[in-house]
């Protein structure tokens, strides 16, 4: 096991009807802005769930952080949050609005534009705004991690940044507030939580038993629970299991002490960034032309992987990793994720602009052996095809 460092400051409440502890976790005397969405907590009463609970605070609102948010729209926050003296802020909504907030959050209290907090991957934020977080989309693990994804849509770029300083101060998990998400989404948020656990469990053996069995763990449970969550949307222990995944998925303990790979992220962002599919969506496309151009450096992972999560023991290797590979494939289509690059009519002539900006954003030297240069990328691309 490598030596590692883990930290996580952000308290969960977890169950349903723990939006009406909120008042105990929001300081009493807090200038508070509600950070929102496009609208679906007016539909599925969170939003009146969440005014009724802050009744004794003062609360103003900023909604439109649209999904994949931007530093256009998250500009304007800020300036709200400056204008109102705003010292506490409160997300409500999926991944796009917790980061959104934590953009805001960082962005406020910094003396130069913001923008510069994606160029230097956070490494100029030294302070942050508390906020807490009510998830209502499980699948990116914001709510429990220091990470954040922003757009620039006048320059088609999607940065991520880091920062100890943006976990949030707790995050509400009310497992019957995603019975409302469409089919689309629920999709996309086990598919997302699956490739987060694989980013940091599909690379080389370090020994590290623990995290390798919490891995596959978290992946079990997707696999059981995700058909579920479509078939019966109104379950509450289905939602639970997945939502409980999700946050596991990325908040620091399984990447802990093992190496990570991220490669398929990094080029799903291009993805979005340039051609707008859903972020679960280009995973779905990535990862498994990422594991079987790569599988040499992956081999015994892979075996494992194969063995522990599919229960694939017979056969080659070769064959054995195919399969495997062959039957995450196959998850990810039943939860209704198309898994190749002409289902979102992207075609080779596409792939060029990919490689242009990766290269433009440094991103040549990816994966746990920093070993995915722009050719190994072309070749995962073209098999994606
Ligand atoms: O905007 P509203 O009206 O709220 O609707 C949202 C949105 O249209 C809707 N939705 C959310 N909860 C709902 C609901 N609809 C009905 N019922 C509910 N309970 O779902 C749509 C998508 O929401 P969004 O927040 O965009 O989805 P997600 O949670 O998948 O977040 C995606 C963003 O997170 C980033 C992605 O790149 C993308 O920008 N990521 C963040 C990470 C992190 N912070 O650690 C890691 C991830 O790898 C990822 O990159
Ligand atoms: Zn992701």
């Amino acid at each position: 096991m490598l030596n590692f460092d883990f930290y996580n400051p952000t308290q969960i409440l977890f169950g349903e009807g723990q939006i009406a502890s909120l008042a105990k976790h929001v300081p009493a005397n807090a200038r508070v802005l509600l950070v929102y969405g496009g609208g679906s907590i007016k539909q599925n009463g969170v939003y009146d769930e969440v005014i009724a609970a802050l009744a004794g605070h003062h609360v103003t609102e900023f909604s439109g952080v649209e999904p994949n948010p931007s530093y256009e729209t998250l500009m304007r926050a800020i300036e709200q949050v400056k204008a109102e003296k705003i010292d506490f802020l409160l997300a409500v909504g999926g991944g796009s609005v917790i980061d959104g907030t934590k953009f805001i959050a960082a962005g406020a209290l910094l003396d130069e534009d913001p923008w510069t907090i994606l160029e230097k991957h956070g490494a100029n934020v030294s302070k942050a705004m508390p906020f807490g977080a009510i998830l209502t989309l499980p699948a990116t693990g914001s709510e429990m991690n220091s990470a954040s994804v922003v757009t620039r849509k006048s320059t088609q770029e999607k940065f991520a940044f880091m920062n100890r300083n943006v976990y949030p101060k707790f995050a509400i998990l009310d497992p019957s507030k995603t019975y409302s998400l469409p089919v689309r989404q629920v999709g996309n948020g086990v598919v997302d939580a699956f490739a987060h656990v694989m980013e940091q469990y599909m690379t080389y053996p370090v020994n590290a038993k623990v995290q390798d069995r919490f891995a596959e763990g978290l992946l079990l449970t997707l696999i059981e629970e995700g058909p579920q969550a479509l078939a019966n949307p109104d379950d509450y222990d289905v939602r639970a299991n997945v939502m409980w995944c999700a946050t596991l998925a990325l908040n620091g303990l399984i990447g802990s002490g093992v190496p990570q790979d991220w490669a398929t992220h990094m080029v799903g962002h291009e993805l979005t960034a340039l051609y707008h599919l859903d972020h679960a969506q280009t995973l779905a496309v990535i990862m498994p032309s990422m594991l079987r151009v790569r599988k040499e450096g992956k081999r015994a992972k892979l075996l494992q992987f194969a063995e522990r999560v599919w229960g694939l023991t017979g056969g080659d290797q070769d064959t054995r990793i195919e399969a495997a590979i062959t039957r995450m494939e196959e998850f990810f289509e039943k939860m209704g994720v198309k898994t190749r690059l002409g289902d979102y009519g992207l075609a080779a002539k596409d792939i060029d602009a990919v490689l242009a900006v990766l290269e433009k954003h440094r991103m040549v030297k990816l994966g746990e052996h920093r070993d995915v240069t722009l050719a190994v990328t072309r070749k995962v691309l073209e098999l994606s095809l």
